[in-house]
């Protein structure tokens, strides 16, 4: 059985605190478990920081783009993002000459963002990344968050089932 921490990330929200602020916010808790001291007071003993996987929903899709982004360029000490999960459109740089995260990419049917989040998929292809599209022509955003639905375990394990592929890499 592999254990998962899981860190909950909240970011401050616009307008009072503009853009980029909130992918700051974000990035600054990657470097924040990267420091040896901060990471042991805030972690479990057996939390393994070279086995990081972001996971973001909606705008936090688009944010989880952007970190896994910029992680590539940034020289953590022992932190490895190695996986960025989206559930939303985003504009992006080229990520073709980075080692952008393998990245799972989930469309719901009735999200106006549908089209966005397929293009999404694509470019990333496109890049030569490593992309797996999981559709539900049925749902809607955000939908996961009804637990009663049959959709939304389907997609946790869905997500549990690429993280437990990409970690016995
Ligand atoms: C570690 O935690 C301290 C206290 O919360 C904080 O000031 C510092 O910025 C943290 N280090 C990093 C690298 O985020
Ligand atoms: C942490 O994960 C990395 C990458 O999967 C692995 O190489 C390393 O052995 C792990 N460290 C521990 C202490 O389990």
């Amino acid at each position: 059985m592999l254990c998962a921490v899981v860190v909950s990330v909240n970011y401050r929200l616009a307008p009072e605190h503009r853009y980029p602020v909130q992918h700051n916010d974000c990035f600054d808790v990657l470097k924040f478990l990267d420091d040896d001291e901060n990471m042991s007071k805030s972690l479990p003993q057996n939390a393994n920081i070279s086995r990081c996987f972001l996971v973001g929903d909606s705008a936090g899709g688009n944010i989880a783009h952007h970190v896994a982004q910029r992680a590539c360029e940034f020289k953590f000490k022992q932190l490895k993002a190695t996986t960025a999960t989206i559930q939303s459109s985003t504009l992006a740089v080229d990520v073709s000459k980075m080692e952008f995260p393998a990245t799972i990419v989930v469309v719901r049917g009735f999200d106006l963002l549908r089209d966005w989040q397929k293009r999404y998929y694509e470019w990333l292809k496109k890049s030569g990344k490593e992309a797996y599209l999981v559709e539900y022509p049925n749902m809607w955003h955000g939908f996961y968050g009804s637990q009663e639905l049959p959709e939304s375990k389907q997609l946790i394990s869905q997500v549990k089932d690429f993280i437990h592929k990409e970690v016995a890499r």
